[in-house]
């Protein structure tokens, strides 16, 4: 199988190319990927040579039809994917996310290629501190940023050239992702980041907003899960029931890390802050016999922070950038 994946170079995306070499040998593995500021050939380097890079953009209809023809199979991660960059500078994210997506999809329905999206539960909103529901496939678009909603506009772009084209599509919506190689203006990475540096943790406002985490590689298995047993124009949300508070997994990095629980700064909150995501993952249990492997996030966590220890050289080019830009605006 040719598989084309969008993004490959960045967090997610290379977590799942990396994979793909890994364990399925017969699939041929094309990247398309721009090289943004948060795209790094480094991420690929374990597989460089088993696989096609083509540096070139999304939205780019010339280079996108030419490699759709070539494939059997478009998995597109490649996205703007950070709320507070979208809270400074939303065009981008309106280019990439909507564009971008309107490119492929023009490119797979001319050329009759099977397309899975890659998207996120940010697009139905948030969800309150107190209430005991989670998001279905069900719950109504209510997206709250700048990236949420050209996430959100891209899924319903994908939903209607299926259903209008007849496109082959699927869509699958993550929670919160954490692992080696995450980029250092994310949550996670940014805090174990700023220990090693010797900086004070940055927590958003009182740190009670609540994420559903997940570990990259859960993630990617259930992408591949849906992509060989999924239905065609189904959607699929995908979590692992790891609900926490943003203060608590502040404070267990804390721990991990030898730090007192009360080494942090308490920073302006962001604007919008959705409060809560929680992912009701049974339709993707059930349908795709899809289960997390990660069902530790303390032991998931320690192993992330090791990486990190081990790969300053990773990390350490954009750190400073990252900080600066955060603190432009007191975070
Ligand atoms: P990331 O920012 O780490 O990587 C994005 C990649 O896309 C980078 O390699 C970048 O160079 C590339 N890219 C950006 N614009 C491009 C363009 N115009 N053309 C070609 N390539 C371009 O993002 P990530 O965290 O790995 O997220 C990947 C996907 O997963 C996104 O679609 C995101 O919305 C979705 N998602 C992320 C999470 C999460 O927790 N990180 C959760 C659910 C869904
Ligand atoms: O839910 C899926 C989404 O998860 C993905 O679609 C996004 O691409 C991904 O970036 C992530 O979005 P969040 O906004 O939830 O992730 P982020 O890592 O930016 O922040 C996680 C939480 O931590 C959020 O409530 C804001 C807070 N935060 C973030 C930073 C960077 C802090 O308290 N301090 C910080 O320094």
């Amino acid at each position: 199988m040719r598989v084309l994946v969008t993004g490959g170079a960045g967090f997610i995306g290379s977590a799942f190319v990396r994979r793909a070499v890994a364990t399925r040998p017969q699939t041929r593995v094309t990247v398309l990927d721009a090289l943004t500021y948060a795209g790094n050939l480094a991420n690929l380097a374990p597989v460089r040579e088993r696989i096609e890079f083509v540096r070139g953009d999304i939205a780019d209809a010339e280079v996108v039809d030419r490699l759709v023809a070539g494939a059997d199979l478009v998995v597109h991660f490649a996205a703007e994917s950070h709320n507070d960059n979208s809270l400074r500078d939303p065009a981008p994210f309106v280019r990439t996310n909507l564009v971008g997506t309107f490119t492929l999809l023009e490119a797979v329905r001319r050329h009759g290629v099977r397309y899975h999206h890659i998207s996120t539960d940010e697009v139905y909103g948030d969800l309150a501190l107190d209430d005991p529901a989670k998001f279905t496939p069900e719950t109504p678009y209510n997206p709250s940023s700048p990236y949420s909603s050209t996430k959100a506009g891209s899924d319903l772009l994908v939903r209607a050239w299926a259903r209008s084209f007849g496109v082959a599509a699927t869509i699958s919506n993550c929670s919160n992702n954490y692992g080696p190689y995450q980029h250092v203006e994310k949550f996670i990475p940014r805090q174990i980041t700023n220990v090693l540096c010797g900086i004070r943790p940055k927590l958003y406002g009182a740190g009670a907003n609540v994420r559903d985490w997940i570990h990259v590689d859960d993630h990617n298995d259930a992408v591949w899960a849906v992509i060989d047993r999924g239905r065609i124009g189904e959607t699929y949300l995908i979590g692992a029931d790891g609900e926490r508070g943003n203060k608590a997994v502040l404070e267990l990095i804390l721990e991990l890390m030898g730090q007192p629980a009360d080494a942090y700064d308490r920073v302006a909150d962001r604007a919008g802050h959705d409060l809560r995501y929680a992912i009701d993952a049974s339709k993707a249990r059930a349908e795709l016999g899809w289960a997390p492997s990660y069902l530790d996030m303390r032991a998931g966590l320690a192993q992330t922070i090791e990486w990190y220890r081990r790969h300053e050289e990773w990390w350490r080019p954009g750190k400073a950038a990252v900080e600066a830009s955060y603190a432009e605006v007191g975070q």
